[in-house]
């Protein structure tokens, strides 16, 4: 295979060998403690902590949420393989591919515009805020033209249809079905997620008027989540990790102007609040981030609003204040890289930032500072950590240290209380309920994938028509064909002929599993006798049914009775026939 695991994988999360294999952390569950791994020598990602698993392909499947074909195209783009692929229709993935297809063509467009006549003023805006030609093309930046249709005739122009403009937030539709260009006559900000691909937009307009406001952006897609995406990640993210630290600013324009003046580990909410998601997110490139939002009340508000959500995520917060007035791109316009990253590694630790407010108020209206810093403290996971702070702020605080205890167990109990609720009201999908013969199907994989020896008795009893429509069915196939030839396939034959993201998924957690403690043989007999028991049982309802409902006819209800004794005395004598054949 042209693209090793390692190098794909380790792109979105950052790996460190540990014993044989290579462990960072899950990109597919919000954990604190590394259990995804990769084993590079089987080609393989397995995750301990959610039990997701599988090969290059499902890896991408399922990060990117693309097909099979889209996985396949994606790895032979970095392997520089021409690939002749037919599309097939894959609903959702192919949708999101003429998403992402039309974002991309919408940045190119305002790229070109920025950079010809009709964007002259746009390009003296950038340049105006500190911005040279190199950060414009690093961050995609652009200029939407001031033509109410502009981006919609350009699309045309390549048989792009308006449909897909809209389905991407890029077009509005009228009542009377009329359509015209979301972006007009602003600079555009291409917003891309952790794969490069551009899902998103925000537009700026040049001079602020009253009536139109300053920033709008794309609305949720199927490729756009905004609860999921960190402005300037993707580009920033290599720097964050070398540097373990993230600077936090609310602008694009900040990010863009810390960018401008030589500081590269940064990355901007969008002026909204913190989501899990984001601090997940950031979590995996670093557990050190400097919040450094505006100097005004709101701003101060919005990273202690913000701060809490990243202590629950494991991350180490700090707050950088900056002179009043200021934001992070006047500061650093102002006063240079130098002084801006002093404020940096000046930043109070969260904890510290807060207890400081706290020790400005006077004592006895000091109540509501008491319980926002407790909150911050009972979202630390580490105990000893948490002590450590609790002793300290009492200290500090002048407070019995006994006391402080009691209140932040209150803390805590209404805090697990909340967080029983919202778990109550996840709506991630429950695993469906299997009926005693799916298990039975699921089962027998495992036996085969754990004890070959048994693919004989296993292909000479089971019928795998009885399994149709299961979705392990294409591996028991796969396994009785290599049966036939005499041949027991390798684990690594297995892990990467399936790419259906379940399949993967299954076989991948099999194969990490220890061997099960059981007769391997007498597994396989239940299993198949529990399948043609199930199977029994729904010919003899059905047969039933037709009894019921053929009336008087003689000669029909003879057959019938007879049939359904038929499979009655199969069933009761079922085990002994298995028995005799093995
Ligand atoms: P400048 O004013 O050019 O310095 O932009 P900025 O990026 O620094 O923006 P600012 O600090 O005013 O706001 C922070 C972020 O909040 C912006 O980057 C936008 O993402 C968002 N934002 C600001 N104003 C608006 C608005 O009017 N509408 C919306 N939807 N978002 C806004
Ligand atoms: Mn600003």
């Amino acid at each position: 295979m042209a693209t090793d695991i390692l190098d794909l994988v380790s792109a979105y999360v950052t790996l460190k060998k540990k014993g044989q294999n290579q462990f960072g952390l899950c990109p597919f569950h919000n954990e604190k403690s590394p259990s995804f791994s990769i084993n590079q020598d089987k080609q393989i990602f397995h995750c301990f902590g959610c039990g997701a698993g599988g090969n290059v392909f499902t890896f991408l499947m399922r990060h990117e949420g693309i097909g099979f074909p889209e996985a396949v195209k994606l790895l032979a783009g970095r392997a520089n393989i021409d690939l002749e692929w037919e599309e097939r229709d894959e609903g959702q993935a192919k949708q999101n591919e003429a998403l992402y297809h039309i974002c991309e063509f919408a940045m190119d467009w305002f790229q070109q515009n920025l950079f010809a006549s009709t964007g002259e003023e746009a390009l003296k805006y950038f340049q105006s805020r500190g911005l040279s030609v190199e950060n414009m093309k690093a961050f995609g930046l652009g200029y939407a033209t001031h033509d109410w249709d502009g981006l919609i005739q350009q699309a045309g122009k390549t048989a792009n249809d308006v449909d897909t403009l809209v389905a991407a937030g890029l077009a509005l539709q009228k009542e009377g079905g009329k359509c015209y260009d979301r972006f007009r006559e602003r600079i555009m900000f291409p917003i891309k997620n952790l794969s490069g691909r551009v899902v998103a937009f925000g537009g700026r307009v040049m001079k602020e008027q009253p009536k139109s406001p300053k920033y709008i952006n794309s609305p949720e897609t199927p490729v756009y989540e905004k609860s999921k995406i960190l402005y300037g990640l993707f580009q920033n993210r290599d720097d964050i990790r070398r540097q373990d630290k993230a600077i936090f600013v609310e602008g694009y324009m900040d990010l863009l102007s810390l960018l401008a003046n030589g500081i590269g580990n940064v990355v901007a909410t969008s002026g909204t609040a913190l989501t899990q998601e984001q601090a997940a997110l950031i979590r995996r490139y670093t557990r050190h981030v400097v919040l450094m939002y505006d100097s005004d009340t709101a701003g101060a508000a919005a990273s202690i609003r913000g701060a809490d959500v990243l202590v629950e995520n494991d991350v180490e917060v700090y707050i950088a204040t900056l002179p009043d007035g200021h934001d992070p791109d006047s500061f650093v316009r102002e006063f240079g890289q130098e002084k801006l990253l002093d404020r940096v590694s000046n930043a109070k630790h969260l904890f510290d930032y807060k207890l400081t407010l706290l020790l400005q108020i006077a004592p006895e209206k000091r109540e509501e500072g008491v319980q926002s810093l407790l909150a911050s403290v009972a979202r630390v996971k580490d105990r000893i950590q948490r002590s450590m702070v609790v002793s300290d702020i009492a200290e500090r605080l002048h407070v019995n240290e006994k006391d402080l205890w009691a209140e932040l167990q209150k803390v805590l109990q209404q805090q697990a209380r909340k967080d029983a609720r919202l778990a109550g009201m996840s709506t991630a999908p429950k695993p469906g309920k299997q009926t005693k013969s799916e298990k039975a199907v699921d089962d027998l994989v495992r036996i085969l994938l754990h004890d070959w020896s048994t693919s004989e008795l296993i292909f000479d009893h089971f019928d795998l028509k009885v399994g149709e429509g299961h979705y392990l069915l294409p591996v028991l196939d796969f396994h009785k064909n290599q049966q036939r030839g005499g041949r027991q396939p390798t684990q690594i034959e297995i892990v990467q002929r399936f790419n259906d993201v379940r399949i993967s998924e299954f076989i991948v957690q099999e194969l990490a599993r220890e061997r099960p403690d059981l007769d391997a043989e007498k597994w396989a007999e239940d299993c198949i006798l529990t399948i043609r028991k199930e199977q029994l049982q729904q010919e003899i309802a059905a047969v039933r049914e037709q009894l019921k409902a053929c009336g008087g006819e003689a000669d029909v209800r003879r057959s019938l009775l007879s049939r359904c004794m038929a499979l009655e005395n199969e069933k009761s004598t079922l085990s002994l026939s298995l028995n005799k054949a093995t």
